[in-house]
């Protein structure tokens, strides 16, 4: 039977969002739809000593747990959207002169093999048109997305994923997950219900800046319509906030965790807040104040990590007016984050709200959980709704 044939008889199941994050691991699960509604929101903390480096290195461990709070949440799947860590992965958009998507196919790896800091038999290379052919000359070059993986850290993605009982029908990578997760927002509230199947990020050549801050990596991505300008890691995370703390004051990273999410703000704090994290006497060494003065270099590397972004990107393409720029990841809910960003750059900065991608039934869900938590659910919503798209 030919492939589109069996394509055919057997439309794309739907899959869940599976995320494992170094801090928390998060299920997202959709009913097709346009919009897709909302399901399932799960978030349950990484076992402690189970991921290294982004990787897990404990499958059995990491397993059981999204088994178990599946069976929990009455989630019954068999399919599922994963990702790769960021730390092994890679996007770059390449200029590669005009040939037929089957020669590209073979092509793709010895292009990639110049821009790709791996062994390219240890890695899985994909890409992407960004240009229709038809729109360049017989002797033109086209711009290209390739994105690369270890083979090895994609397989030991699929084996957590076999092991917890679900079958990985895509291994996506988070730059795109979160993009896809934000283009409600991305395309605005009023235009989010009707727009979502479309192709665009931005409408009117408006260029968004985004950034993903996990607990132990961090994406920036450009867009512009219905291109990826640039997709890139940074080296600050939202665990070398909590290091700084640990280091300053002494303390092990969970009671580190605890004064940052209670006690810092990422701007000087003002009167108000003093009074108002300022609570507990015993905590004084803990005030505000001089919980700022710790993070405060990191916040610095963060900011010069953004501009360093930006700044590759202005020498390899050209300059780049950003029109507006998005936070997720949990690390974007650090207090008076997107405004102190904001500042140093000179741009608007909010907090994304990746909800508006979906419906959600407001008597099924704890709006204020969802609330809350949408900065960390961005990845995993990502990944759900490309499980739900009739797109690939
Ligand atoms: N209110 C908050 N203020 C500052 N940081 C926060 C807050 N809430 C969560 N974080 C940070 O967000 C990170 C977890 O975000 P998440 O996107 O779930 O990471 P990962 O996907 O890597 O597991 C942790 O470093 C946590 O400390
Ligand atoms: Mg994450």
């Amino acid at each position: 039977m030919s492939k589109a044939l069996q394509r055919l008889l057997s439309p794309k199941p739907t899959a869940i969002g599976v995320e494992i994050g170094s801090s928390a691991i998060k299920i997202v699960a959709l009913k097709p739809g346009s919009p897709p509604q909302l399901t399932h929101a799960i978030s349950i903390p990484t076992p402690i000593g189970s991921m290294r480096e982004g990787l897990v290195v404990e499958p059995q461990t990491v397993a059981t747990e999204i088994r178990n709070a599946m069976t929990k949440h009455g989630l019954n799947a068999r399919f599922a959207v994963s990702t790769v860590p960021n730390q092994s992965a890679v996007t770059r958009n390449i200029m590669v002169p005009k040939m037929a998507r089957k020669e590209l196919d073979e092509a793709i790896r010895w292009e990639a093999e110049k821009y790709i800091p791996y062994p390219i038999d240890e890695v899985t290379v994909d890409y992407d048109l960004l240009d229709d052919p038809d729109s360049i000359a017989e002797d033109g070059q086209m711009e290209i997305v390739v994105a690369a993986a270890p083979t090895e850290a994609i397989a030991r993605q699929v084996e957590v994923l076999r092991l917890a009982g679900l079958e990985p029908t895509v291994i996506d990578l988070k730059p795109f997950a979160t993009l896809r997760a934000l283009r409600g927002n991305l395309l605005g509230t009023h235009l989010s219900r009707t727009t979502m199947s479309g192709g665009a990020y931005t409408e009117n050549g408006e260029v968004a800046l985004v950034m993903e801050i996990g607990a132990s990596s961090s994406i920036i991505a450009l867009v512009r319509g219905e291109r990826v300008l640039m997709a890139r890691n940074i080296a600050i995370a939202a665990d070398d906030f909590t290091m700084a703390l640990q280091k300053a004051f002494d303390l092990d990273f969970t009671a580190a965790e605890d004064i940052k999410i209670g006690y810092a703000t990422a701007t000087t704090p003002t009167e108000d807040e003093e009074d108002l994290l300022n609570f507990d006497l015993s905590r004084e060494q803990y005030s505000p104040a001089r919980v700022f003065e710790v993070i405060r270099p990191v916040l610095g590397d963060l900011i010069t990590e953004i501009r360093r972004s930006l700044e590759y990107y202005r020498v390899q393409a050209g300059d780049v007016v950003v029109d507006r720029t998005y936070l997720a990841g949990g690390g974007a809910k650090l207090r008076g984050l997107a405004a102190a960003i904001g500042d140093a750059l000179g741009f608007r900065v909010e907090v994304a709200s990746p909800w508006l991608s979906v419906t959600v039934d407001e008597s099924r869900f704890d709006t204020g959980y969802l609330q809350s938590t949408a900065a960390e659910f961005t990845v995993p919503l990502g990944l759900a709704l490309r499980g739900v798209s009739s797109l690939d």
